[in-house]
């Protein structure tokens, strides 16, 4: 079995590198304490890349600690002033990249083409593409759940070859369930994902899309993190608020680490 992912984006909300210092310190301590942390689960933290260095230092003493990025550009190398190569990424150490995170598209107004292409350039550096999509609470309302992950994942899939899709990771994140209180209903996610899997059957087959694996991301706390059990097909969860925190992220993991242990 692989590892679930607990991802902790701390998008721009530690500024300070001592912070991510402390952070880093008291994920540490957290995950002593943690015996559920032992085995068949990695937690990913996603710094700013000035930090990258903090967090990739716990990595070298924690085995269970990889390093993410939280963006990257689909070229390698040019004149793209402010862009992240996925070469530099790899070469920090970085083993994970978010792409397309609902903040991105909206911010940074990175269409699903370019999510496409930035999977493509991020396997090419032998980083895992973690790689997020999800209806809007107006999408939702209409009843175009299906329409709107249609859409993104064909115009995304169109640039990762067949060889590929099983490398990269999915996560179902409703743009209506980031920062906000409620997550969908264990049917509804179950539903989603085999949607998602569903479209990636139709394009690459099932036997490649049932080797992929999915997250959810969107309000999950250690309160609710106890809903994730294995039958719904979800390895693993991306956490934002819950994240920062460095017992509240331990928890959350230990919280699923034992759901698919038991
Ligand atoms: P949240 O954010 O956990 O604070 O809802 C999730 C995210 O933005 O990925």
């Amino acid at each position: 079995m692989r590892d679930i992912l607990i991802i902790a984006n701390l998008k721009m909300n530690m500024v300070h590198r001592r912070d991510v210092v402390s952070y880093c310190d008291r994920v540490r301590a957290a995950m002593a304490t943690a015996p559920d942390l032992k085995k068949g689960v990695r937690l990913v933290i996603c710094p700013s890349a000035p930090h990258f260095d903090v967090v990739q230092r716990l990595a070298h003493v924690e085995p269970r600690i990889a390093l993410g990025a939280q963006d990257v550009f689909w070229e390698r190398r040019g004149s793209y002033t402010g862009q992240l190569s996925p070469v530099t990424l790899a070469d920090s150490g970085v083993r994970y990249a978010l792409v397309g995170h609902s903040e991105q598209r909206t911010y940074g107004h990175v269409s699903d083409e370019e999510i496409g292409k930035k999977v493509a350039a991020l396997i090419l550096a032998e980083i895992t593409p973690v790689i997020f999509v999800g209806e809007t609470e107006y999408e939702r309302a209409a009843g175009r759940i299906k329409d709107a992950l249609t859409s993104h994942m064909r115009a995304i899939m169109q640039h990762v070859r067949a060889e590929d899709i099983a490398r990269c990771v999915f996560v179902y994140e409703p743009v209506w369930a980031i920062g906000a209180t409620t997550l969908p209903t264990p049917e509804e996610l179950m539903s989603a994902r085999i949607l998602l899997q569903k479209i990636i059957a139709d394009t690459y087959g099932a036997t490649v899309a049932h080797m992929v694996q999915f997250l959810y991301g969107g309000s999950v706390t250690p309160q609710n993190a106890a809903m994730f059990t294995p039958d719904l097909g979800i390895e693993g969860v991306v956490l934002g608020r819950a994240g920062t925190q460095a017992p509240s992220f331990v928890q959350v993991a230990a919280t699923i680490a034992h759901q698919h242990r038991t």
